[in-house]
């Protein structure tokens, strides 16, 4: 070891030199050099850079009116709507009055308890029917908690056949909530429920949303000749101590901003990237309420038991007669659910049977493919590249995992697209010339009856007020109606948000709990429109594999095999409910 060090000694020692020298003559052109300035050993500093940036950062402005209301005033009509859609996301909280003091006061998933209704013996369950399960939230006490907020998920579910279902929670705000499922297979049911937060830790979630956007920060590199400075950006940033670059979408009136570097101009930058994450945004008493294994994703017991055997349907007419029939909004509610570990869809569309490349490069065939968002879609564009042999990723020497990408069958004339979309993004490096919103590359799509676009846009929004959401979709919607008034048959396609592993951590940037509301928004702000969406929040849900950001490749091969069914109809097998 120490022979190599001293063989390498010359080398180290030149590195060093070289770097110095670097540095100095950065210094000597940037005058006050500080955290919004650094060298031209950018890339090799990086790791440095992250550890300081936060330090010197400026305050943010705790007020959700600075973040959110910045950009085009919205119409009176986009104002009515915001407030709809803020209203129909309330999320109820602790009563100000008695809010707990101490942690034993919050939701405790041990303490609590779900029991299968009616608990009378000798209920049969068939299929069709409507299973509910009565879950009571206690504290660490054991004391029945009074209040509602918190944040369950429910699943029904049956290892032995492969299958799985999302269940609807409706709370009570009592300390009571209901758990409602459809019995969709005969054999057996096992309810699942799952407390991710206490209503004590949304509440700090949801003060985080609107006082901390900043709380994920972004950074961008300006360079000119051998200068070169990196410096903070946001979607909102305080404009003192220093000048702002405003960066604001001329076409949507996107905001974006970064901090002016000392010397360079604004027109100098040169990319954009994930600054990092903010430390020490909640108190010691705060952070008790996000302990894994304690008070995140802890499943919550039966009282009883916790399961039922489902009997086949009961007889139509029968049934009818009796009059037992309920209005279905549990099942119209629930968008599919998995039997032998296959997804079935419960809207219109059958699933196809997309087993063999063959029948993907088929159902592709003419078709050009854009896929624009998120990580979870780029992940949609990495199955079907390693699903279709003939589909050939074109090198656009794109960096890895940023894109854009393209991949091309040149003999079933297939195109596949993907591009990440506009700001806030945290990839790693974007260069600007790559930072597009999609409303504005959507304006650029004649569109026809064989483009598809796919969308993806969540994640990254979940440190912002949800109005900054809102502004998003809307400007994307617009464009959407534009392309479908111009092309008729253009697809369009939206994947909705997924559940993803939670940790103490994880929960104070991307707690599924932000997921949950930004997807009720989405849902919402398409409903109506003559657009497509695969249920991904359901399908992860309903599935038996833990939660992950980046869903596991049996996940996505079902999400394509829907994707795949609304692009190509026609190749439908109507196996399922014949
Ligand atoms: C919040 O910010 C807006 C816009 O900058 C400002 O008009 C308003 O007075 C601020 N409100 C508070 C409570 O600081
Ligand atoms: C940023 O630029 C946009 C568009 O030119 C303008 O409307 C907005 O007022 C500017 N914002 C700031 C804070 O300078
Ligand atoms: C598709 O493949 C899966 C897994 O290999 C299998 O379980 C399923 O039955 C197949 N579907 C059809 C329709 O062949
Ligand atoms: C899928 O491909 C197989 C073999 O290539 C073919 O026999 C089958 O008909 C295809 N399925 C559909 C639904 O087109």
């Amino acid at each position: 070891m120490c022979r190599i060090l001293s063989k390498y000694t010359p080398v180290f020692l030149f590195l060093a030199l070289s770097g110095l020298i670097f540095l100095l003559r950065n210094i000597h052109n940037v005058e006050n050099w500080n955290c919004h300035t650094y060298s031209t050993l950018y890339q090799l500093q990086s790791r440095i850079q992250s550890s300081f940036i936060p330090v010197n950062l400026p305050t943010f402005h705790h007020n959700r009116t600075f973040c959110a209301h910045l950009g085009q005033k919205p119409s009176a009509e986009d104002e009515l709507e915001e407030h709809y859609l803020l209203d129909s996301i309330v999320w109820p909280g602790p009563p100000p009055h008695s809010a707990p003091t101490s942690l034993r006061q919050t939701s405790d998933p041990v303490h609590s308890l779900f029991t299968i209704l009616p608990t009378n013996e000798g209920r049969e369950w068939h299929v069709g029917e409507e299973l509910e399960a009565l879950v009571q939230m206690h504290d660490f006490h054991g004391r029945p908690k009074r209040y509602g907020g918190d944040f369950l998920l429910a699943r029904l579910h049956s290892p032995e056949l492969g299958a799985g279902v999302a269940g609807k929670v409706v709370d009570h705000r009592n300390g009571f909530y209901s758990a409602l499922f459809p019995l969709l297979w005969a054999g057996p049911a096992q309810v699942e429920i799952t407390m991710v937060h206490s209503s004590e830790a949304v509440a700090v979630l949801q003060r985080l949303r609107e006082e901390r956007p900043d709380r994920v920060f972004f950074k961008s590199l300006y360079r000119l000749g051998f200068l070169s400075e990196t410096t903070v950006c946001n979607m909102c940033l305080p404009p003192d101590p220093q000048p702002l670059c405003n960066y604001t979408d001329l076409y949507t009136g996107e905001p974006w901003f970064c901090y002016k570097p000392k010397v360079l101009s604004c027109d100098t930058r040169v990319n954009h990237a994930k600054g990092g994450y903010k430390k020490h945004l909640i108190t010691n008493k705060e952070a008790m309420l996000f302990q894994s294994d304690v008070n995140v994703k802890v499943p919550i017991h039966a009282s009883g038991a916790d399961g039922v055997i489902v009997l086949p349907q009961k007889d139509k007419d029968a049934e009818e007669s009796s009059g037992s029939i309920k209005p279905d909004l549990i099942l119209a509610a629930t968008s599919g659910y998995y039997y032998e570990n296959s997804w079935r869809p419960l809207d219109a569309v059958t699933m196809a049977d997309f087993n063999k490349s063959s029948n993907i490069s088929q159902c592709l065939k003419d078709k050009v493919i854009h896929m624009y968002g998120d990580s979870t879609v780029r992940q949609w564009f990495e199955y079907l590249i390693s699903a279709v042999p003939g589909l050939k990723e074109f090198n656009l020497h794109s960096p890895k995992n940023v894109g854009p990408f393209m991949a091309v069958d040149i003999t079933q004339n297939i195109l596949l697209k993907y591009r990440c979309h506009g700001p806030p993004i945290r990839f790693t490096t974007v260069m600007s010339s790559q930072l597009r919103y999609i409303s504005n590359e959507l304006d650029r799509l004649p569109g026809s009856p064989n483009t598809v676009v796919v969308l993806s846009i969540w994640s990254h929004f979940s440190t912002f007020p949800v109005e900054v959401y809102i502004r998003r979709l809307r400007h994307i919607r617009r464009a959407v109606v534009r392309l479908k008034e111009r092309a008729p048959g253009t697809l369009v396609v939206i994947r909705s948000a997924n559940l993803q592993a939670l940790d103490q951590e994880v929960s104070l940037y991307n707690s599924d709990w932000f997921s949950l509301q930004l997807d009720t928004v989405l849902r919402a702000m398409f409903k109506g429109l003559d657009v497509l969406l695969v249920d991904a929040w359901q399908m992860s849900l309903a599935h038996h594999l833990p939660h992950a950001l980046h869903p596991p490749p049996v996940i996505v091969k079902n999400m394509i095999d829907v994707l795949l069914s609304y692009i190509c109809p026609e190749m439908q097998t109507n196996q399922m409910f014949s």
